[in-house]
């Protein structure tokens, strides 16, 4: 795994970014990752991180996709840097030292995925948009679309603590705003404050979405499902008083998340 050390370095050497964002394109690079990974479908077994499909039509034009261009560009010197390490493999890479150095727990990473050859010119093997979720929409939606993928009640609700960093941009998702007041720094605040604050919705002629009493912070519809339903809101109350417990969890929902999908021997599981 040494071999990977100057890649991470490069990672962690770009995140920094005076005038983006807050400073910082992290929070866009764990995007990236989970765009990448959340197409999987458990039942065709289609889909996922493997490939980097993202590179190709229609997956680059998801509308759930807007942005991620930037990401994949920002990353783009670094693979030519290391030509040899593909770019499903330094997506989801990338996602990971992005999480760390944002101060969160450790993920389990395995290199050994492949890229899609850019020659072939079927879309067979490129999964269709609307695999993603749909951030308007609420419960049933939500678990519909990570049962998919193969995951639990308490697993979503570790993914979604993932809204603890970053930010909505009106151009690219028609939301706006931050989830908590330390958007680069990768704790449980999202919990807390989603479990705390009084929210309502936003007066503006945007999406429906809802807005702490300053109109500082933000959660979406699909976000308030996770306080509303009754499986996920215990589960989220869980993690709003034990930040270890969240770290622990989430790091093993975000590593089985990017390994979804990707061909392993009995070897290379074992790295
Ligand atoms: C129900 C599931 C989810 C929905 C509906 C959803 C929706 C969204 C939306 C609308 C944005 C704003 C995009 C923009 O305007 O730039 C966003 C940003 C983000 N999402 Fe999610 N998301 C979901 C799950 C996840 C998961 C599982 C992760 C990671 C584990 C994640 C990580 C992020 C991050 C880090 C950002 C901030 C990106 C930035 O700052 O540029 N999300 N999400």
């Amino acid at each position: 795994m040494e071999k990977y050390t100057p890649v991470k370095e490069d990672i962690k050497g770009i995140l920094g970014r005076p005038g983006y964002d807050d400073d910082s394109i992290a929070p866009l690079l764990v995007r990236l990752a989970w765009h990448s990974s959340g197409t999987y479908d458990g039942m065709s077994k289609t889909g996922g991180s493997n490939g980097a499909t993202m590179r190709f039509h229609p997956e680059s034009n998801d509308g759930a996709n807007a942005g991620l261009d930037k990401a994949r560009d920002f990353l783009q010197p670094i693979k030519e840097k290391h030509p040899w390490i593909t770019y499903a493999d330094l997506w989801t890479l990338g996602g990971c030292v992005a999480i760390e150095s944002m101060g969160g727990p450790q993920i389990p990473w395995i290199p050994g995925r492949t890229d899609r050859d850019s020659n072939i010119k079927t879309t067979d093997d490129i999964p269709p948009n609307g695999r993603l979720p749909d951030a308007s929409k609420g419960q049933d939606h939500v678990r519909q679309i990570f049962y998919r993928m193969g995951f639990n009640d308490r697993e979503i609700v570790a993914l979604l603590g993932a809204h603890t960093i970053g930010r909505c941009h009106v151009e690219r998702s028609g939301y706006t705003g931050p989830w908590t007041y330390t958007p680069t720094r990768f704790t449980n605040q999202y919990f807390k404050l989603l479990t705390t604050v009084d929210w309502q919705p936003k007066k503006w002629d945007g999406p429906l979405q809802y807005v702490d009493p300053d109109d500082e912070l933000m959660m979406l519809p699909s976000d308030m499902a996770v306080l509303w339903d009754p499986e996920f809101s215990k589960v989220a109350h869980e993690y709003a008083k034990d930040k270890d417990l969240f770290f622990k969890d989430f790091a093993a929902a975000f590593g089985k998340m990017i390994d979804l999908g990707v061909p392993r021997n009995a070897h290379v599981s074992k790295l």
